[in-house]
């Protein structure tokens, strides 16, 4: 048997896109609550009010505020071990920079962990996903600001020390390094420069964004030396995006490229929080883009002390890197490439590629050594509801398959694999598009991209699927 005893199979959600609730229980907003509806041609709006007209689609979600105890018996029914989730910052400081958390908003959490533990799933907490406390962004522009270590430290020594025997695994930042692609600029580190009015084209700052991307990994450092100083137990991992890249051609000026792009979008940020020191290449891209890095002495200290206990990512698709011009441009989650034409794509443009999540996770821990974890990976579809109120996800199940013997593979091969979080494990909000219409969830939510519908939750073909592959830990795929 491949998959060790104990793996941890289960789905993942954040917070900004599933919970809802977003102005309940003495929450206040943040970033995500000031986006409106996109499409994949239709950028997100990014609004510093509430505008008349406009639509907010993270402010109702999923309704998981309201409904956490039929889902939670949902993922039970499934047999998940795992759900990862993300705390949202704003429930618990409205604004960031209160000197008390908001009691309402830990009581909630309280009652998630509650139910979660009774259907025997552990849960796994992202403790910022794209959700900073708008008021941050308006009042420093975000993690631009060093001030925010100091707020981030002290909301992680408040969730640590309320959850210390209800949360073992923690996860520091969602997708630290979406902050190396100006697209990461607002969702990733609540930078909002003057000018940017959409996701898509957002007024980039080099400077900001590298120097940002240093507050935040001395924050991790520290949370992650604060948590286990709170509870030994704890095991604290860092969360990438990982875009793989293929060298689009054997010319060997296609394969410097792709290795410098890997280099700046995926091993950056992995190699600080896994190794505790800013990789060789570091120098070269700061030179790149005129950055001057300004570090406080200790720093580099702090990053050594801080070394995550695992390693996490999420994986959807793969690209190749060209340096011709005449190739074939491909869509991705976050950063687009070459299209290759060895692979399909999903309705999103997002090639979809099996095969690279065993070549990633060889790379990976090739490199870090460490236990790894897929905490992200799944289909954005549409889904057809049928007069019986079926669900035939055949398409779904596929790419899951794929990808979970893929996983099974890379296990054979000898990489040591904690756990795999399908993304979006019931229907939520898109993060890059905003719409609900993207569906990834083994169980459907009958809501519209305009939060119009019951909200009834309904099971897909790929809920019994999945059902049976973790009841067999990963043997049976049919
Ligand atoms: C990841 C994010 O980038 O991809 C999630 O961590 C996001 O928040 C997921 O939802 C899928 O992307 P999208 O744009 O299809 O929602």
């Amino acid at each position: 048997m491949a998959f060790p005893e104990g793996f941890l199979w289960g789905g993942a959600t954040a917070a900004n896109q599933y919970e809802g609730g977003w102005n309940e229980g003495g929450k206040g907003p943040s970033g995500a609550d000031m986006m409106t509806n996109g499409t994949h041609t239709m950028p997100r709006q990014i609004t510093r009010t509430w505008e008349d007209g406009l639509f907010y689609p993270n402010h109702k979600a999923s309704d998981f505020y309201h409904r956490h105890a039929e889902d939670i018996a949902l993922m039970g029914e499934m047999g998940f071990k795992v759900f990862r989730m993300s705390i949202n910052w704003t429930r618990i400081f409205p604004t960031g920079t209160e000197e008390e958390p908001n009691e309402e908003g830990l009581a909630f959490y309280d009652r998630v962990f509650d139910e979660l533990r009774s259907q025997g799933i552990e849960p796994l907490v992202t403790i910022s996903h794209y959700e900073l406390p708008f008021a941050l962004t308006e009042k420093y522009n975000g993690w631009a600001s060093r001030e925010l270590i100091d707020l981030y430290v002290r909301y992680c020594e408040t969730i640590f020390t309320r959850y210390k025997d209800k949360v073992k695994y923690w996860l520091t930042f969602n997708e630290i390094n979406c902050g190396t692609l100006p697209l990461g600029n607002f969702m990733g580190l609540g930078i909002l420069n003057e000018g940017t009015c959409d996701f898509a084209n957002q007024v980039d700052d080099p400077q900001l964004r590298y120097q940002a991307l240093h507050h935040m990994f001395v924050a991790s450092a520290r949370a992650v030396q604060l948590g286990h100083s709170i509870n030994p137990a704890f095991k604290i991992g860092c969360m990438i995006a990982f875009m793989t890249n293929y060298p689009y051609s054997c010319n060997p000026k296609d394969v410097i490229a792709c290795q410098e792009k890997n280099d700046e979008a995926n091993y950056y940020c992995g190699d600080v929080q896994v190794r505790g020191a800013y990789p060789h290449f570091a120098q070269s891209i700061w030179k790149k883009y005129g950055v001057e890095l300004q570090m406080m002495d200790g720093d580099l200290e702090e990053l050594k002390r801080g070394t995550v206990d695992f390693y996490s990512f999420s994986y959807y698709m793969s690209n190749a890197v060209a340096t011709g011009s005449d190739v074939e441009e491909s869509a991705g989650n976050l950063l687009g490439g070459a299209k290759n034409p060895y692979l399909k794509a999903s309705d999103w443009g997002w090639q979809i590629d099996p095969d690279g999540l065993r070549y990633t996770l060889k790379e990976l821990y090739g490199r870090y050594q460490v236990p790894l974890m897929v905490v992200e990976n799944g289909l954005g579809a549409f889904d057809a509801v049928d007069e019986d109120g079926a669900i035939h996800d055949q398409y779904r199940i596929d790419y899951l398959r794929d990808h979970i013997a893929a996983m099974e593979q890379a296990i054979e091969d000898g990489v040591d694999l904690m756990g795999y979080t399908m993304w979006g494990c019931i229907d939520l909000v898109s993060a890059s598009t905003g719409e609900m219409g993207k569906r990834y969830g083994f169980v459907y939510v009958d809501a519209d991209d305009y939060s119009q519908g019951t909200f009834d939750r309904s099971r897909k073909d790929s809920f019994y699927w999945y059902k049976k592959v973790i009841a067999s830990n990963g043997e049976d795929l049919d």
